[in-house]
């Protein structure tokens, strides 16, 4: 089955001046295309799964928007579509550089088919109030700043019983549970001191955790730290690429040493009750899991092809894409939001059948959070005004947490797959992250590399 068009939001990026190649993708929520060809025509191919529906209504779309577009469509089930657009391109729209169509907004499958890119995540928390009173939740990278912080405040406005907030630096995760006592006295708050690149440090932390008689069981673990574009290519104390490091690796085991207290959770509750939650990104389209190159020392050229990253569509963005390069930030990030989505595959097939934890990955959104303190910030100030000019709205960190508690709370993800990939607080009827990025194979290569890396299998 396809994905339903409907739900994504379509940006047409033009290359470079020099280049003038044309890059469609899908913005809000994953897949992208690349495609080449002369300046006013377009060739679209090769979407992951489009089908002849889908694209027509794409098409229709781009009628009704263009007065001046007219299009001759090849279409069909089997061939890659052909898209000629005989108009000259810059003077269809805004600017000169962008094109920027929107579709609908998301298709509504989940228990609140109102919410959408909009919607708060204390509206959320209100929603499924039951479903976070006496529970006891972990949350990963707490920061005022960032969407950690907004995400504890939301489930601490419905009275869990402790919320448990990591972070490696103590003081920004005090600043937040101060300001949450603040406004929730009544909740319990501990601070988790854990550097997730650093295995000795997960290793401590989840003894922490594993220690507290008083702490038996963890409902919900939401895996939300995160580092994004790293200038140069730096390796964690294990030796490991810093963003696979702490965006995956460190997640990966600090998940895995404290399961006991999820198993124990999930022992007297409803079958995808306990969730584990792993914030991914829609940077996940710029590369899959390198199976043979996790720590970047092969350029493109010298990968596989099945894990070379899109160089296509890092040019049209304006982002370093050198060739030869090994090291490339936003391929890195994405790389590991890649691991993300598959470490929440790999969870659901080891844990579902057996306990009733589910797994489910999402994207939050694009926010201003302190994410972007190592992206070159001339790049990130055109960037973030062209998805603006393009009516790309910029979330809240209140709005950009409230898809992580759909993801945890919601009764209709209780199960594996549901929910690989929700994004502005629903799903598709397949999942829009891209194949790579959801399939059981690479979730299963990317769990052996996990447990080779920290030294250590996991099974329960
Ligand atoms: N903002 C966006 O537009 C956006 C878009 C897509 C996905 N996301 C995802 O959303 C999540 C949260 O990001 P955010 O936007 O809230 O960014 P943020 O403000 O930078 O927050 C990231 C958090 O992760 C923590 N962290 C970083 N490295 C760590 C490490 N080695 N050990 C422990 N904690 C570490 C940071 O701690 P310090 O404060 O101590 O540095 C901070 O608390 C990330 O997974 C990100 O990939 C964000």
């Amino acid at each position: 089955m396809a994905p339903d068009w409907s739900m994504r939001s379509l940006s047409f990026l033009n290359g470079s001046p020099q280049h003038p190649d044309l890059t469609l993708w899908t913005a809000d929520s994953g897949g992208w295309e690349h495609t080449a060809d002369l300046s006013n025509a377009m060739h679209l191919q090769g979407y992951r799964d489009y089908d002849t529906k889908s694209m027509l209504r794409i098409l229709e779309r781009l009628q009704k928007l263009g007065q001046d577009l007219t299009f001759d469509g090849v279409l069909s089930d089997s061939q890659p579509l052909h898209l000629h657009f005989e108009h000259e391109l810059n003077t269809l729209n805004h600017t000169p550089e962008h094109i920027i169509l929107h579709t609908d907004s998301n298709m509504a499958t989940l228990t609140h088919p109102e919410f959408d890119s909009a919607t708060e995540a204390i509206t959320v928390a209100q929603a499924f109030a039951p479903s976070i009173k006496g529970r006891t939740i972990l949350i990963t990278g707490v920061n005022r700043l960032g969407i950690g912080y907004t995400t504890a405040e939301a489930f601490a406005s419905e009275s869990p019983r402790l919320l448990i907030l990591a972070g490696r630096s103590p003081a920004k995760v005090q600043e937040c549970i101060d300001a949450l006592s603040q406004k929730y006295p009544d909740v319990e708050y501990r601070l988790l001191q854990v550097d997730l690149s650093s295995q000795e440090s997960v290793r401590n932390a989840a003894s922490t955790v594993l220690s507290r008689e008083d702490v038996p069981t963890i409902d919900l673990v939401i895996n939300n730290a995160g580092v994004m574009c790293l200038p140069e290519r730096t390796l964690s104390p294990d030796g490991i690429e810093m963003h696979l490091a702490t965006n995956h690796i460190g997640h990966f085991l600090l998940t895995n040493l404290i399961m006991p207290k999820l198993i124990a959770a999930a022992k007297d509750k409803a079958p995808g009750t306990v969730r584990i939650i792993n914030v991914s990104s829609v940077g996940t389209c710029t590369s899959p899991f390198r199976a043979s190159d996790p720590n970047f020392t092969k350029s493109n050229a010298e990968l596989p092809d099945n894990e070379k990253g899109a160089l296509a569509m890092l040019k049209a963005a304006g982002l370093p894409a050198e060739e030869d390069k090994t090291y490339l930030p936003m391929i890195a990030y994405g790389h590991s939001k890649t691991c993300n989505i598959l470490h929440a595959v790999g969870l659901d097939k080891r844990l579902y059948e057996k306990y009733g934890i589910v797994s489910v990955a999402l994207y939050p959104g694009d926010m201003r959070s302190e994410l972007i303190r190592h992206t070159d910030q001339e790049w990130l100030a055109k960037a973030m005004a062209a998805r603006e000019a393009q009516g790309h709205r910029i979330k809240t960190l209140e709005e950009g947490s409230s898809t992580t508690l759909v993801a945890a709370l919601d009764p209709k993800l209780d199960k594996p797959g549901n929910g690989y990939f929700v994004t502005n607080c629903q799903v598709g009827t397949q999942p829009p992250a891209p194949k790579y990025a959801v399939d059981e194979a690479e979730a299963d290569k990317l769990w052996e590399t996990s447990e080779e890396l920290v030294g250590e299998k996991f099974a329960w």
